[in-house]
């Protein structure tokens, strides 16, 4: 954590390294205004580039957002087309902007199920953004697509098997670190803080290892109407959180 100050804000305040967001309430928002639910998917573009701007400009290290989870493939096949069309369009349409900014761009989940297509365009797009050697990233954006936390865990638990399998007694040191170590997120610092949009208290299979201590943050807004004024206040609620680790302070 660091003590940093909003650009244009005269307040002083904890500002966290990794904000993680589940994007949750496209649909609703969408079947508020009486269209289709994939409206809503639409606009919530949107929000994902304004929490981006608000991201740097707070001094946030790390902003990582729940796209599309190993169960939404259970969806409509039509709106499963469209959320993966949308990814698609969307990485086209920001990788420059994102490039000028500085910020490292990253997929992260079950890629084994994306199409072809998809995997090349996010494939691409991570090496367009990657920092030059020696070179810190202003931001890192992390997209969780196809991805669930159980899922992360079981993935590691294999390649831990496999490290393991001609030496098994080795087993009994692995620690945390170690095991972190073999999640997608290796090398990402867990969350300090989680949001979830749209009202839902529930983590839905989410970062289940990496939120073993973040804040969490349940806001009624809705994730298309989420924008920079709500990522500040969220961050400004955090800093009024007090982080205890199981500890006295
Ligand atoms: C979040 O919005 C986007 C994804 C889960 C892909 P929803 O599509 O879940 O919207 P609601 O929750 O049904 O309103
Ligand atoms: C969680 O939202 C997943 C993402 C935001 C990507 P859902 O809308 O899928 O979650 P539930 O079904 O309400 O728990
Ligand atoms: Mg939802």
């Amino acid at each position: 954590m660091v003590e940093n100050k909003f650009r244009n804000m005269e307040e002083t305040v904890k500002v966290p390294v990794h904000v993680s967001i589940i994007m949750d309430g496209n649909g609703r928002w969408a079947q508020q205004r009486g269209h289709e639910r994939v409206y809503g998917h639409s606009h919530g573009v949107e929000s994902v580039r304004a929490c981006v701007e608000a991201a740097v400009e707070t001094g946030v290290r790390y902003l990582s957002l729940f796209a599309f989870s190993e169960e939404n493939w259970g969806r409509p096949e039509s709106e499963v087309d469209t959320l993966m069309s949308l990814m698609f369009k969307a990485i086209a349409d920001e990788i420059e902007a994102l490039k000028k900014q500085g910020v490292r761009f990253r997929v992260l989940g079950n890629m084994e199920r994306l199409s072809p297509k998809l995997r090349e365009s996010i494939h691409k797009a991570e090496e367009r953004t990657a920092p030059e050697p020696g070179k810190e990233p202003v931001l890192d954006l992390i997209v969780f697509l196809s991805y669930s936390g159980k899922w992360d865990i079981l993935q590691a638990a294999r390649k831990l098997a496999v490290k393991y399998a001609s030496d098994p007694s080795g087993l009994e040191n692995v620690d945390a670190a170690e095991f972190g170590d073999l999640l997608v997120t290796a090398g990402v610092p867990d969350p300090d803080l989680v949001i979830r949009t749209s009202g839902e208290q529930r983590i839905s299979n989410y970062l289940l290892w990496q939120a073993a201590y973040s804040e969490l943050l349940f806001v009624d807004t809705l994730w298309p109407d989420f924008g920079k004024d709500e990522f500040r206040a969220a961050v400004s609620e955090y800093s009024k959180r007090n982080r205890r680790y199981g500890k006295v302070k």
